[in-house]
């Protein structure tokens, strides 16, 4: 091990984000402090969520039982402070409610798959892959309370993306939120991408009609073509309104959606009464785009007698492995199919995230920073 390659940010953006608010540097290799672990960022994912981390002021600000806010600065527990039950926080990694406020200068925050390559004399041995949130750089001290061990049953592309926190959301938003029934219509908005194509198999696995919605005929046809999707409709066609009518003759009883603002607006318009909407994301407005109001909310709703819900995957945390293991045996199966887009080294990271913004994407997107350790050599 010699250096320590990272990517800080160099001013937070002001608008849609640019390479040019990080910059890579050789860093040290850090020096776990007691509690912590010594980690090897194996994939680093990159989220939607990522972009609402560069907003100034925090973002996702709850308090764990066991941990205050002031906690939260560097993601250690403060000096003196009361540190976390590790069965708590553990519980709730990697998704990290409480998140510190990220500055210029600071390493980008990201959700990895790492290795332990220093146990430090914590519980955690040296080898094991962990979930954390470690960060666009190759190694980083980690509070042992805060690495989720990974049960590995699948490739580690699969635990970072379907069977990690994109799956895990699109399980519970879909089957534990909206519970559609075998015979009625599912839409799905950010069809294509990480949480959308699994939506939308897991959707068809309980015998539900299913919609999906992009920006391009592209991915649109690839979403009939290889994973089963009913239909699929552009949301930039002037048509779309139409498009999705004619898409979902029984009307829609489901709308299963990332994006919010205007495809949130027209969908509510075209539910059948007493349709349930999940709502994931709003990646619309991440990066940069001022929030939509929605001018048919709340009328709809009434005369629709609509239930609308929130959610966030961490709400689920102790359903996590039940959920992971019944994904893993339909990928097995061949009853889910997991489209992934990995890129090789630390520094296409700025790129990858700008690219997902823009609607480049076809399924999960991931940065592999470092070797896998399960990896079997070629022969
Ligand atoms: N609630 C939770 O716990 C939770 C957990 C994880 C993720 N999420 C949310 O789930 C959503 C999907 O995340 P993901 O990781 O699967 O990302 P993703 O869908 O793989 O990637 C982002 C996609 O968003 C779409 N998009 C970008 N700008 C848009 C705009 N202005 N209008 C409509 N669509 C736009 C693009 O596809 P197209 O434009 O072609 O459709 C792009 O490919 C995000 O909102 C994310 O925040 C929520």
């Amino acid at each position: 091990m010699d250096g320590n390659r990272q990517i800080v940010i160099n001013e937070l953006p002001n608008g849609p984000l640019r390479e040019d608010n990080f910059r890579l540097i050789e860093g040290t290799i850090p020096q776990p402090r007691a509690g912590e672990v010594l980690c090897r960022n194996i994939l680093v994912s990159l989220d939607p969520v990522n972009r609402i981390w560069l907003e100034p002021g925090p973002a996702y600000r709850t308090e764990h039982p066991g941990m205050t806010l002031d906690d939260a600065g560097d993601g250690a527990p403060a000096e003196g402070g009361p540190g976390l039950d590790p069965a708590v926080s553990r519980r709730a990694q990697p998704l990290r409610d409480i998140r510190k406020v990220l500055r210029p200068g600071d390493v980008m925050d990201a959700f990895t798959l790492s290795e332990v390559v220093d146990s430090n004399r914590t519980d955690l041995p040296e080898g094991l892959v962990v979930a954390c949130v470690a960060g666009w750089q190759e190694y980083a001290a980690v509070p042992a309370a805060w690495a989720r061990p990974i049960d590995v049953r699948a490739s580690l592309t699969h635990h970072i993306g379907v069977l990690g926190i994109s799956g895990l959301t699109a399980y519970f938003g879909l089957r534990h939120v909206a519970r559609p029934q075998a015979g009625e219509t599912v839409v799905v908005s950010s069809a294509a991408g990480a949480v959308g194509t699994i939506v939308g198999q897991l959707a068809k696995l309980v015998g539900a009609r299913v919609v999906g919605l992009t920006r391009s005929d592209a991915k649109n046809r690839l979403l009939e073509r290889e994973l089963g999707f009913d239909a699929a409709v552009n949301y930039r066609s002037p048509t779309f309104a139409q498009d999705v009518a004619t898409a979902c003759p029984d009307g829609v009883d489901v709308f299963y959606d990332n994006v919010g603002g205007s495809v949130l607006a027209t969908m509510l318009e075209a539910m059948n009464d007493h349709g349930r909407v999940t709502c994931c994301g709003v990646v619309s407005q991440y990066d940069g785009t001022p929030a939509v109001g929605l001018a048919n909310v709340p009328l709809v709703l009434c005369v629709k007698r609509l239930r609308v819900e929130g959610m966030t995957v961490t709400d689920f945390v102790d359903l996590w492995p039940q959920a992971e293991r019944e994904m893993a045996e339909w990928i097995a199966a061949g009853r889910l199919k997991a489209l992934e887009e990995v890129t090789e080294g630390l520094e296409t990271a700025p790129r990858g995230l700008i690219g997902l913004l823009a609607g480049e994407n076809i399924g999960k997107r991931t940065v592999r920073v470092g070797p896998d350790p399960l990896a079997t050599p070629a022969p």
